[in-house]
């Protein structure tokens, strides 16, 4: 077990740098659109406030190359000023003297929020120096940046090496919750996987298939799937490379005796039409490009949703930014919310489906992790997680 901030003893008047993950969506205008992750970091900064401790905030927004005003995490200092019973304060560096001097007249509780810390290059080629200078800024790093422990960067992995560390609450929900749902699953455990490319999710679908009973496909995916089990797919999306792919992942399954559910029919439009008017069809033939599932399929879908006892959810079902194939996802997000079943959903776009329809509160776990809830159920690990200390057992 690691190392938690609750087993980090007098914490009063130390400097804590801890690594969230702020890497929200924004608009150009640089207004917030979705404030998940950062919601969700706050009951380990509370903690840290109640317990005196003067925090230093530390995250990336962005892939930024070099200084971007677009990427600047400002707007979300004035989120936190709301957020937080305290004085928060925002850096427009991360590192040197002026950093310094900020955190020596910081007051016991008080919240600094540094500056992007992708704007230096040090971060993502995990420099040990670069780490240096910033462990050098606190007494012991804390790490709660679950969406990003699949990097070894500087701030989420060298900084550990070099000085006492734990995880925070968010990382531990993250861990006991998602090693939970794979070490140890409810049954009938169905796993619903959508999204486009189905080759960087292999590993994911394997490990998954290991535990699951059901394995629900739709998205853009599931036509690589259709094809691969010698179905017409019309001009639907699909990738060559991953055919391949798709039809070991069907032969492991069905030798396993796994209950594999691919879409049976689909809102599409004809690419040769003038108004390219959504219809639903049961076959994909000719110019037919499938952008969401039909009616029969939500059906067969939500009831095999409705007798399960755990449900894990990556992926939208259909081309759900375009309001007129959001209706597989809306349904499906509906039928999980509203199942009884201790439900996981993952991924930026399964989530922000589920807050459309207004139904967060009704998710047992809402992964704050793209790449790492996938990494994560891969590998059992990740690498930002087996660099913390172990709880010293007393
Ligand atoms: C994410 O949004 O998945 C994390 O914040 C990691 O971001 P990255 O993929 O840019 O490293």
């Amino acid at each position: 077990m690691k190392r938690t901030v609750e087993d980090l003893a007098n914490l009063k008047g130390k400097v804590v740098l801890l690594r969230v993950d702020f890497n929200v969506p924004l608009d150009e205008g640089g207004k917030i659109l979705d404030a998940t992750r950062i919601m969700q970091s706050l009951p380990t900064i509370k903690y840290l406030i109640e317990k005196q401790a003067k925090v230093v905030l530390i995250s990336h927004l962005g892939r930024p190359e070099g200084y971007d005003i677009r990427k600047s995490l400002w707007p979300i200092a004035l989120i936190l000023m709301r957020l937080l019973p305290t004085s928060v304060y925002f850096s427009n560096k991360a590192i040197g003297k002026e950093v310094e001097e900020r955190i020596k007249h910081m007051k016991n509780g008080d919240v600094l929020l540094l500056e992007n810390i992708r704007f230096y290059e040090g971060e993502a080629s995990c420099d040990m120096n670069f780490a240096k200078e910033i462990a050098k800024l606190g007494d012991v790093f804390v790490n709660d940046a679950f969406g990003v422990a699949h990097r070894e960067h500087a701030t989420t992995y060298g900084i550990a090496r070099i000085m006492p560390n734990a995880i925070g609450f968010l990382m531990k929900k993250e861990i006991t919750a998602l090693q939970g749902a794979v070490e140890n699953p409810k049954h009938p455990f169905v796993v619903i996987i959508g999204g486009a490319k189905v080759k960087g999710k292999i590993k994911f679908i394997m490990k998954l298939l290991e535990v699951a009973d059901t394995l629900i496909i739709g998205g853009a995916m599931a036509y690589t799937f259709l094809v691969a089990s010698g179905y017409s797919v019309g001009q639907s999306i699909i990738y060559d490379d991953s055919v391949e792919y798709a039809r070991d992942i069907l032969n492991i399954a069905y030798s396993q005796g796994k209950k594999i559910l691919l879409p049976i029919d689909h809102v599409c439009i004809r690419e040769n039409s003038k108004k390219k008017k959504p219809i639903v069809v049961s076959n994909l033939i000719d110019d037919m490009v499938a952008y969401d599932i039909g009616p029969k399929t939500i059906k067969l879908f939500k009831d095999e949703i409705n007798q399960a006892k755990q449900i894990l959810w990556n992926g939208p079902l259909g081309k759900y930014e375009d309001e007129r194939f959001i209706g597989g996802t809306k349904e499906i997000a509906k039928a999980i919310a509203s199942s009884k079943a201790y439900s996981i959903v993952g991924g930026g776009d399964s989530v922000s489906a589920i807050k459309k329809i207004g139904c967060e509160n009704k998710i047992d776990l809402i992964s704050t992790g793209g790449g790492a809830t996938l990494k994560f159920i891969e590998n059992d690990t990740l690498p930002c997680i087996d660099v913390i200390q172990e709880k010293i057992k007393l």
